[in-house]
């Protein structure tokens, strides 16, 4: 049975544990580009322990960002920003994962602390959005896109495969394109946004037909070792919008066209939404659990995970294969250690690079002052009675060693091996 800290292999890639850092936009982008920001933030959350990290939705074209400061991977100019923060994600033990997106007619608006309201295509930073059909979201985001052409289409699959490539050369090793939360590919899907009645819209077949042909693209110029995934806008939580059922049988498609793991989500198509999954823990648990038994696929989920008990058990369970962690990554880069010592495996500061990991697991201190909440009593051991206390927390696992002196050569007067034992 695996557990949290289980590693998780899929095509060449083996992820050391199965958290995940989920992607996250930070609005904090000059040109498209990720600087010292993006290396220090990303790599502290690669250093507290996540096993696959996404930086935020990178656009695979200029007029495919929300903002004027998200990231991108559309021009040459930007992978040198990009290899670094692969090669901070690699050094310090996790697997670095791009999300490839474009936002269709959610784009062209200001940041969310800036009121995220849509600015008009002659604006210095607005443009003109271009989506499946001439429908405006509405509310705050009132100025209609244009339908793409099928040309316009056949380009966006050729981008897709330009910043896939581009991504695999900067040293990325898992691909998902986003496909969820209103965005291109989500409006594709949904009859709230796609009314177009060529071969691009009306019947399933058609709505899922952007998809299938973009996984073509992006998987014949992959190579076979990197997985090929999607963040799925797989239901509007609405009557008139995507809906689950439909989403199964897509992914069924999908598979066939080389998707190798779903990440389910919403759809993002509009506010109208019948559940309130944004604090519902554990939201798509369900939905993605069905996905990997009707489908016979790998799944990961998001959405309110953050609770270390809640994400070991949807995995113990084997209801998803994957826990996104958004939120709980911002604000706590060491969730994965935290969740460690919660939920009592053995050697949490094995997940830390040896650098400092090896000081906090053997220089003695009091258990209460070491920087992190002591161990709940009532989680502490509770949930893992079957877990395989020490499997897959492979960064920095040097057993501890009898005898070490400590920063001023005093000798670590170290306890025993049952008290170094966290909870
Ligand atoms: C600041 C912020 C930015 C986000 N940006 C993205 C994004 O770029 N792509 C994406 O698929 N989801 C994005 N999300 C959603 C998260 O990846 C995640 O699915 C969501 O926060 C739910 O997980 P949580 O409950 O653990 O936070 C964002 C969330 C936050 C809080």
């Amino acid at each position: 049975m695996p557990n949290l800290f289980s590693p998780f292999t899929l095509k060449g890639v083996t992820l050391r544990n199965r958290i995940v850092m989920s992607p996250m936009t930070m609005y904090r982008s000059v040109d498209g580009k990720m600087d010292d920001y993006h290396v220090s933030y990303l790599g502290a959350r690669a250093a507290g322990g996540f096993g696959l990290v996404f930086p935020e939705q990178l656009a695979i074209t200029p007029d495919g960002r929300t903002t004027v400061s998200c990231g991108g991977i559309y021009d040459e100019s930007q992978l040198e920003g990009l290899e670094r923060v692969c090669s901070i994600i690699k050094s310090m033990g996790g697997v670095a994962a791009i999300q490839l997106g474009h936002t269709g007619r959610k784009g062209s608006v200001v940041t969310p602390w800036e009121g995220g309201y849509m600015l008009p295509p002659d604006h210095p930073n607005g443009w003109q959005t271009k989506a499946p059909s001439a429908i405006a979201y509405g509310g705050d985001l009132p100025y209609a896109p244009e339908a793409l052409t099928i040309a316009e289409i056949q380009d966006i699959y050729a981008s897709y495969a330009q910043s896939a490539k581009w991504a695999v050369e900067v040293g990325f090793e898992w691909i998902e394109m986003h496909y969820a939360h209103g965005y291109l590919g989500a409006e594709f899907f949904s009859p709230l946004a796609n009314t177009r009645t060529d071969a691009y819209g009306g019947s399933l077949e058609n709505r899922a037909r952007f998809h299938l042909e973009a996984l073509d693209a992006v998987k014949a110029v992959l190579p076979d070792r990197i997985p090929l995934t999607m963040r799925l806008g797989s239901d509007d939580l609405n009557p008139e919008g995507t809906q689950f059922d439909d989403s199964v049988v897509a992914i069924g498609w999908m598979k066939e066209h080389g998707l190798d793991l779903a990440d389910l989500s919403f759809g993002g198509n509009t506010d109208d939404m019948r559940e309130n999954i944004f604090n519902t823990p554990g939201a798509f648990v369900e939905r993605a659990n069905r996905v990997r038994r009707e489908v016979g696929i790998p799944v990961g989920a998001s959405w309110n995970l953050g609770k270390p008990q809640n994400a070991d058990d949807v995995i113990q369970k084997e209801l998803i294969d994957l826990a996104f962690l958004g939120r709980p990554a911002l604000s706590n880069p060491h969730w994965p250690v935290w969740a460690a010592r919660e939920l009592g495996y053995d050697n949490p500061f094995g997940l830390v690079p040896d650098d400092w990991g090896w000081w906090l697991r053997n220089f003695r201190a009091d258990q209460e002052s070491i920087g992190f909440p002591a161990v709940s009593e009532d989680t502490a051991g509770a949930p893992v009675a079957n877990a395989t206390p020490t499997q897959g927390l492979t960064v920095g696992t040097a057993p501890v060693e009898p005898g070490a002196v400590t920063l001023d050569g005093v000798p670590a007067d170290l306890p025993d091996e049952e008290e170094r034992q966290v909870a």
